[in-house]
C-alpha cells in the first residue's frame, strides 16, 4: 500500500487579474457559486476524498479566506436562537476543525510552483494533494476521490487530465502519454502553455495533483518559465526526467474555471440548475430568454 495522502495544498495567493474589478478586495477564491465560495466547494471535494489537513498558501489582502473556514460562535448562537437549523448546519459544515487549517504566506505572486514550494515545511516528507481552488470540478464521486482510488493502485504521482479542443492547449499544462501502453496512462512528458503546433496532445492538466515530496527538491531547482513564473509543470517534468513515476487520471466530469467571468457564470448556471430551490425559476428564465 502506498503511503496515505492526508494533506492538501490550496494555492490562494494569486492576484486574480483576469476577474478584475471583482477581485480588488474579494479574493477570487471566495466568489460564490450558488450559496458558497468556490473555494469551499473545492475544500469539500478534498474532505470527501479523506484529506485531514488543509494547507492554504495565502497572501496579503486575503485574510477573509481564514475567516471563512473558522468557527463563528456568535453567528451560530443567533441562528440557533432563531431556530434556523438548516442554516446552522450549513455554517457548521463550512468550518475546518481546530488545528486542521494551516495558513502559510507567499511573499509575492511568483507562480503556482513557487506557491506550492511555500508549503514544503508544512507538508514535510509525505505525499500530498494539490487542488487549484478556482477550478470547480463537478463529478460524483469528486475528482480527488477518483484520483485517490487510482493512487491506491499505482502509488507515485497522479495528475488529473482532460481533453480540450486543440486550439486551446496553449493556455494550459499539457501531457504526453506512453503510446505503447495507452491503458496504463503513463505520462512521458509535460509542458506548460506550449504553442498549439508544439503541444504533445490535447490532454491538459486540469487542476488536481497527488504528488510525492521529492517535488520540493525539484521546485527548488526550477527557474521561471512560461509567463516569467515558477511553474509546477516544469518541476514535475524535472522529477519525471529523474525517474519519478507519473500517471494521468482522466477526469470526465465538468470543469469550470471560476477565475474568469464566463467560467464563473457557467458554474452558477449549472449549479443553479442542479439545486431544487433555484432550478425551476432559473430554467423558466432561461427558456424565456431563448424564446424571445
Ligand atoms: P492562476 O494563474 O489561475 O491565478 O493560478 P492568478 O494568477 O490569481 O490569476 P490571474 O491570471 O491573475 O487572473 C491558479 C491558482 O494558483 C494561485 C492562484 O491564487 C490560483 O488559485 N497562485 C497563482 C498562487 O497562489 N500564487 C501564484 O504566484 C500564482
Amino acid at each position: 500500500m502506498p503511503k496515505p495522502v492526508r494533506k492538501a495544498v490550496f494555492p490562494v495567493a494569486g492576484l486574480g487579474t483576469r476577474f478584475l474589478p471583482a477581485t480588488r478586495a474579494v479574493p477570487k477564491e471566495l466568489v460564490p457559486v450558488l450559496d458558497r465560495p468556490v473555494l469551499q466547494w473545492v475544500v469539500e471535494e478534498a474532505k470527501e476524498a479523506g484529506i485531514e489537513e488543509f494547507i492554504f498558501v495565502t497572501a496579503r489582502g486575503k485574510e477573509a479566506i481564514a475567516d471563512h473556514f473558522d468557527a463563528h460562535p456568535e453567528l451560530e448562537q443567533t441562528l440557533a436562537a432563531r431556530g434556523k437549523d438548516d442554516l446552522l448546519k450549513a455554517v457548521r459544515a463550512a468550518a475546518i476543525p481546530a488545528g486542521k487549517a494551516i495558513y502559510v504566506r507567499q511573499d509575492a505572486p511568483k507562480g503556482l510552483g513557487h506557491a506550492i514550494a511555500c508549503a514544503a515545511a508544512v507538508v514535510g516528507d509525505e505525499p500530498f494533494a494539490v487542488l487549484l481552488p478556482d477550478m470547480l470540478m463537478r463529478a460524483e464521486p469528486g475528482c480527488l476521490t477518483g484520483m485517490m482510488d487510482r493512487y491506491a493502485q499505482t502509488g507515485g504521482n497522479i495528475i488529473a487530465v482532460e481533453e480540450v479542443p486543440r486550439e486551446e492547449v496553449h493556455r494550459y499544462g499539457v501531457v504526453a502519454l506512453d503510446e505503447n501502453a495507452p491503458e496504463a496512462l503513463r505520462i512521458t512528458a509535460m509542458v506548460e502553455k506550449p504553442p498549439v503546433e508544439e503541444a504533445p496532445s490535447n490532454l491538459i492538466i486540469s487542476g488536481r495533483y497527488i504528488l510525492q515530496p521529492d517535488i520540493f527538491d525539484h521546485l527548488a531547482q526550477t527557474t521561471p518559465g512560461a509567463g516569467g513564473e515558477i511553474q509546477i509543470t516544469d518541476a514535475m517534468q524535472r522529477a519525471l526526467t529523474a525517474g519519478a513515476p507519473y500517471h494521468a487520471w482522466r477526469f470526465t466530469g465538468e470543469t469550470f474555471d471560476c477565475g474568469v467571468k464566463l467560467g464563473f457564470l457557467l458554474a452558477n448556471f449549472a449549479f443553479g440548475l442542479a439545486d431544487a430551490e433555484t432550478a425551476p425559476a432559473l430554467r423558466a428564465y432561461a427558456e424565456r430568454l431563448l424564446r424571445d
